[in-house]
């Protein structure tokens, strides 16, 4: 039996599904039954039937499936694979913001441990950001961890007072304008499509921002041929399979999420047959964890 067809037979024997972010290397999301953005990923988690849900990504996005499905089993290929943004916000901060502020609202980046979450009051991902943070009541926001988005949804919403966290995605954060202009002279019909978590910078130049799948969705849409992605590279093995005829270009240096790389098909495996790398999470912190994301989820309808 070859490893995916051993990966199929557990999966069934398991009552298994397979979850992977567009970011986790292409042999890892042929096998998926389910490959998305956050977003959509964090929803089919709080939908599905399966007992077992193997998630290829990074830590929070496991979290987050697991305060959603406290019930179920939660497997994570690679235990240390980790996004070092969901770190870059305190809870101290959050506290002293709450005094500060009055009518203020924590808005939480999904990208975020779950500690960060169960002291917001909701979550949003770059794909239902400005629909949830527009819906809100509240006029002062304080958004965590990623300043990036903050400042791309602030931009969008000026009505709202935004008080900004100095957090980043060590991937996107360092996209560089001179490298962009470098691919640009060199693809001139090329359109250029970037994610949020990229500097403001970067995101000026570009004819669209969106999430990964936003991006993937703007690309197969559209009648051009050619695009420039400031995003990370793993989102070229769908850009590919759903439009084999356009080409697609990253800056040089390749933008590349070293923790999302751990994920590999005999980690998959190895999870499916042990249960090793189950992720638990005690009772009192799912709840409170699933709250900000169960209002993400109804405010994103
Ligand atoms: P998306 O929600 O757009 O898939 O982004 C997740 C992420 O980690 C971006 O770096
Ligand atoms: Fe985190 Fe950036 Fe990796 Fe996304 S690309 S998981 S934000 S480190």
């Amino acid at each position: 039996m070859t490893i995916t067809e051993e990966i199929q037979a557990l999966k069934k024997e398991k009552n298994a599904v397979i979850l992977a972010h567009y970011y986790v290397e292409p042999q890892v999301q042929e096998i998926a039954d389910y490959i998305g953005d956050s977003y959509y990923l964090s929803k089919v988690a709080s939908e599905t039937g399966a007992g077992t849900i193997v998630f290829c990504g990074v830590s929070f996005m496991g979290e987050s499936a697991k305060a959603l499905n406290p019930e179920k089993i939660v497997l994570m290929p690679d235990i240390s694979a980790d996004c070092p943004m969901a770190h870059m916000a305190d809870t101290e901060t959050i506290k002293n913001m709450r005094e500060k502020y009055e009518d203020l609202a924590v808005v939480c980046y999904i990208n975020s441990t779950a500690e960060l979450k169960r002291h917001s009051d909701v979550c949003v991902t770059s794909a239902n950001a400005v629909k949830i943070v527009k819906a809100l009541p509240n006029k002062n926001i304080f958004f965590i961890p990623d300043r990036n988005l903050a400042h791309f949804i602030a931009d969008q919403i000026p009505e709202k007072n935004f008080i900004y966290n100095e957090g980043y995605c060590p991937t996107h954060d360092k996209m560089q304008t001179e490298e962009m202009q470098k691919a640009k002279s060199e693809h001139p019909d090329a359109k250029v499509l970037a994610h949020p978590e990229c500097p403001k910078t970067v995101l000026q130049l570009a004819d669209y921002v969106g999430s990964t799948s936003g991006i993937i969705k703007y690309a197969t849409e559209s009648k051009d041929m050619e695009f420039i992605i400031c995003t990370e590279e793993g989102v070229s093995y769908e850009l590919t399979q759903r439009n084999p005829d356009k080409k697609f270009y990253f800056t040089d240096t390749l933008p590349v999420c070293p923790d999302m790389k751990l994920i590999t098909l005999k980690k998959v495996l190895h999870v499916l047959k042990t249960k090793d790398n189950e992720v638990h999470m005690d009772s009192g912190l799912a709840q409170e964890t699933r709250r900000p994301l169960n209002r993400m989820l109804e405010l994103a309808k």
